[in-house]
C-alpha cells in the first residue's frame, strides 16, 4: 500500500549512499546517548565521538545496520521471512550489552537522518510509514532478549 511506496521511494536514493547516511544516524545516536559508544569494544581506541565514527570498525557497523534496513525495505511484502535473522541479531546485541530501550533512541536517530536527508519529502505519513516498519524490526530483534 501507501506505506510501502513511501518507504521504497525514499530509500531509493538513501540506499545508494549507505555510509554517509548511516554516519548521520549514528552521530545523532551517540549525541542522544553517549554511553552507547562504550558498548563497542573497539571504542577505546578513539578519543572523540567523531574519531570513533570515522574508524573502520565503526563504519563497518554503520554499513551492517544500513544493510539490515536495506533488507527490511526489500522484504516489505514478507518481513516475517527475516524473523529468525532478526531474533539472532537481537541475541547478539543482548550479548554485547545493548538494552531494548535503546532501540527507541535508535528509532529517533533513524527519523532524524531521514529528516536531514529528505528535506521537504519528510512528511508525517512518511515518518509514520518508517516508524511502522522499524517497530516490526525492533519487535523481531527484541525476541532475542526473551528467556
Ligand atoms: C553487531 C552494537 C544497533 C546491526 C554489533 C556489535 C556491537 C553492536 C557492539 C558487535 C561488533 C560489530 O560487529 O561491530 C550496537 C549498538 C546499537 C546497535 C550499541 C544501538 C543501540 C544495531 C541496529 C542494527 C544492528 C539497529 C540493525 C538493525 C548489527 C549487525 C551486526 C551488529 C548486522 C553484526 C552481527 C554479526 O556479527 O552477525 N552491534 N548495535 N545494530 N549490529 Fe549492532
Amino acid at each position: 500500500g501507501k506505506d510501502k511506496e513511501l518507504i521504497r521511494g525514499s530509500w531509493e536514493s538513501l540506499g545508494k549512499n549507505k555510509v554517509p547516511h548511516g554516519v548521520i544516524m549514528f552521530s545523532r545516536l551517540f549525541e542522544l546517548d553517549p554511553a552507547l559508544l562504550s558498548l563497542f569494544h573497539y571504542s577505546t581506541n578513539c578519543g572523540s565521538t567523531q574519531d570513533c565514527l570515522s574508524s573502520p570498525e565503526f563504519l563497518e557497523h554503520v554499513t551492517k545496520v544500513m544493510l539490515v534496513i536495506d533488507a527490511a525495505v526489500s522484504h516489505l511484502d514478507d518481513l516475517h521471512s527475516l524473523e529468525d535473522f532478526l531474533l539472532n541479531l537481537g541475541r547478539k546485541h543482548q550479548a554485547v550489552g545493548v538494552n531494548t530501550q535503546s532501540f527507541a533512541t535508535v528509532g529517533e536517530s533513524l527519523l532524524y537522518m531521514l529528516q536531514c536527508s529528505l528535506g521537504q519529502a519528510y512528511t508525517a505519513p512518511l515518518r509514520q510509514a518508517w516508524l511502522n516498519m522499524y517497530s516490526i524490526v525492533v519487535a523481531a530483534m527484541s525476541r532475542g532478549w526473551a528467556k
